[in-house]
């Protein structure tokens, strides 16, 4: 796997009109500039459209949003990992809850993305799915309970014991796989929270995309770090 520093900050921009067109390339950049600040791992995941040009303009790593589990070849609009790797990006999420995927292409798509050398960040929506995936061993899992999702309360104050329930299953299975929380995180407090639950990080999106001042509040998000 590409060497990926944690504690991480993983920055979703999901399909917000903000992250559109320029604005991609926009808060990639203050993400950037906050990690070169703060010296914090701080990851972006642009919409799919703009990920060559954001993986080619920054110094942060980039991932996909998705990655479909299919090889190069005849596959009509379908985002292989080979592609992905191509952008300059280091890896995909994976059945993120806005985009889920059954437990068979969940671990099609984890091989083929660890062929093309990339990181592999899965999705659970419970600590029972996040022990079936590390199954598949991929290198990250992000717990997020849906329901928490865009919210402004954190998994971490709303639900903490999945996040620590879920590091404990994860690692049960396999010590190697780090484990992120996501969910209405939006402060340095919180991120505190994650990692003192055991989280390696957090994967979060509206908290920034949709901020006033993404640059404050990504200096805020690392205070603790
Ligand atoms: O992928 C991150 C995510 O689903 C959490 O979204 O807006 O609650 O930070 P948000």
């Amino acid at each position: 796997m590409t060497k990926f520093k944690t504690p991480t900050i993983v920055v979703n921009f999901k399909a917000y009109q903000e992250v559109d067109g320029e604005g991609s390339l926009r808060l990639a950049k203050i993400c950037e500039d906050v990690a070169k600040e703060s010296g914090v791992n701080i990851a972006v995941c642009p919409p799919m459209v703009e990920l060559g040009s954001v993986a080619r303009a920054v110094s942060i790593p980039v991932f996909s949003q998705n990655a479909d589990p299919h090889a190069p070849g005849s596959a009509t609009g379908w985002i292989t990992a080979s592609m992905i790797r191509s952008t300059g990006s280091v890896g995909t999420l994976i059945n993120h809850s806005e985009h889920r995927s059954d437990n068979r292409t969940i671990e099609e798509s984890v091989e083929l993305i660890k062929a093309e050398d990339l990181i592999t960040i899965v999705c659970a929506e419970s600590v029972r799915k996040a022990r079936e995936v590390a199954a598949f061993s991929p290198d990250f899992i992000a717990v997020e309970p849906p329901e928490l999702i865009g919210g402004d309360i954190s998994v971490t104050t709303a639900n903490p014991l999945i996040v620590e329930d879920t590091v404990s299953s994860v690692k049960d299975v396999n010590k190697k796989i780090s484990v992120l929380c996501g969910a209405g995180v939006k402060t340095g407090k919180d991120v505190a929270k994650a990692l003192e639950l055991g989280a390696d990080g957090v994967l979060l999106a509206s908290g920034v995309v949709k901020s006033k001042d993404p640059k404050a509040t990504l200096q805020d998000l690392i205070k603790y770090i």
